[in-house]
């Protein structure tokens, strides 16, 4: 009932709604309605009470609770089961456990804050509280086990596209699936995959998306290779902003674009459509044509990135002379992310 009488106020934002009308419309007691207002105040909104006019909702706060998220959210797939927590270990882990307990293919589980992120390659995801979107995204995606990295690849387009769309920046991918702004890194990605021999059970895509966080945010040794859409918008804001203008975003909305953007390269992935998939790559990369160091257990090797195979393989026009296809690993490119 609180996401209805929410639902009832943005409807109406800006203007009064008489508890009475909220109450014929929702069927329930006018102090039941005033009991969910309290709530949603605790939570952060802003709600004005006028004992003739009702109830006016003033502002929203930026959390990412599933209301926010479903709010105008015309996915089919992706976001049909939205599972939100405050505080929690990985979204990843949790997405895993549920998955493998059988949840919906596109089931979304989003928190505040991480205790334990994870990155790739071992690495912790720094998972600030109320600053960045850290969210899994279960697939059932109906590709074979070795041709799981374009769902990854598929991912970062959707990453790269909800930024643009929200905020116009010239979000990029370097291979496999970081996003980058102004050469640094904004967004990671983080696949796992529970699969058979030949058929993927499922895949969680674990998506940390740094927003809100000014430099302090970031630990030390990030200082030179993170940023956060914030940082990067005061960085790039011409004149003299008003002081009142702090450059946050909402975070609700990017969730919002990054789940539709997910849909339609998800749609494109299921149905064989991997050509689209790998030119749109290729219209945001910035590792293409450039100088890469590759780094894998076994050896590393430098080159000339030339372009990426339809299962999203990096082919690496190597130092010694040959042409590898690179599958995982560690890739940097030369400028990008303090690689000079
Ligand atoms: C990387 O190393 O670039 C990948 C980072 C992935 C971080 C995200 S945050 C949400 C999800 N839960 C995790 O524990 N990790 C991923």
């Amino acid at each position: 009932v609180k996401e209805k009488v929410l639902g009832i106020l943005k409807e109406n934002s800006a203007r009064y709604v008489s508890g009475e009308h909220i109450s014929e419309a929702l069927g329930v007691s006018r102090a039941a309605i005033w009991k969910h207002i309290k709530d949603l105040k605790k939570e952060g909104y802003v709600i004005i009470a006028s004992s003739k006019k009702g109830y006016s909702l003033v502002s929203v706060p930026d959390v990412l609770n599933s209301y926010e998220i479903i709010y105008n959210l015309k996915t089919g797939i992706i976001g049909s089961n939205i599972i939100y927590r405050e505080e929690i270990d990985s979204t990843n882990n949790y997405a895993k456990k549920i998955a493998s307990e059988g949840c919906k293919d596109g089931t979304v589980v989003v928190a505040e804050c991480q205790t334990a992120g994870r990155g790739r390659l071992g690495r912790m995801w720094d998972s600030a509280r109320n600053k960045g979107i850290y969210m899994s995204i279960v697939l059932r995606p109906e590709v074979a086990p070795e041709d799981v990295q374009i769902i990854t690849i598929a991912a970062s387009i959707a990453v790269a596209e909800a930024i643009r769309d929200i905020t116009g920046m010239e979000a990029a991918i370097k291979w496999p699936n970081d996003i980058i702004l102004d050469g640094k890194k904004v967004c990671g990605i983080l696949t796992e995959m529970s699969s058979e021999m030949e058929k993927v059970n499922f895949l969680v895509v674990g998506i940390g998306l740094n927003v809100n966080h000014s430099r302090e945010d970031f630990p030390e040794e990030l200082a030179n290779t993170a940023t956060s859409l914030r940082i990067y918008a005061e960085q790039n804001s011409t004149g003299t902003a008003p002081a009142e203008l702090d450059f946050r975003l909402n975070r609700s909305s990017l969730v919002k674009a990054v789940l539709t953007e997910m849909e339609n390269v998800y749609c494109m992935v299921n149905n064989g459509n991997t050509d689209e998939v790998v030119r749109q790559w290729k219209e945001y990369s910035v590792t293409l044509g450039k100088e890469v160091l590759i780094t894998s257990k076994s050896a590393e090797y430098r080159g000339f990135a030339k372009d990426i195979t339809k299962d999203g393989r990096l082919i690496v026009d190597c130092s010694d002379g040959v042409t590898r296809e690179v599958m995982s690993g560690e890739v940097k490119v030369r400028g990008l992310l303090g690689y000079t």
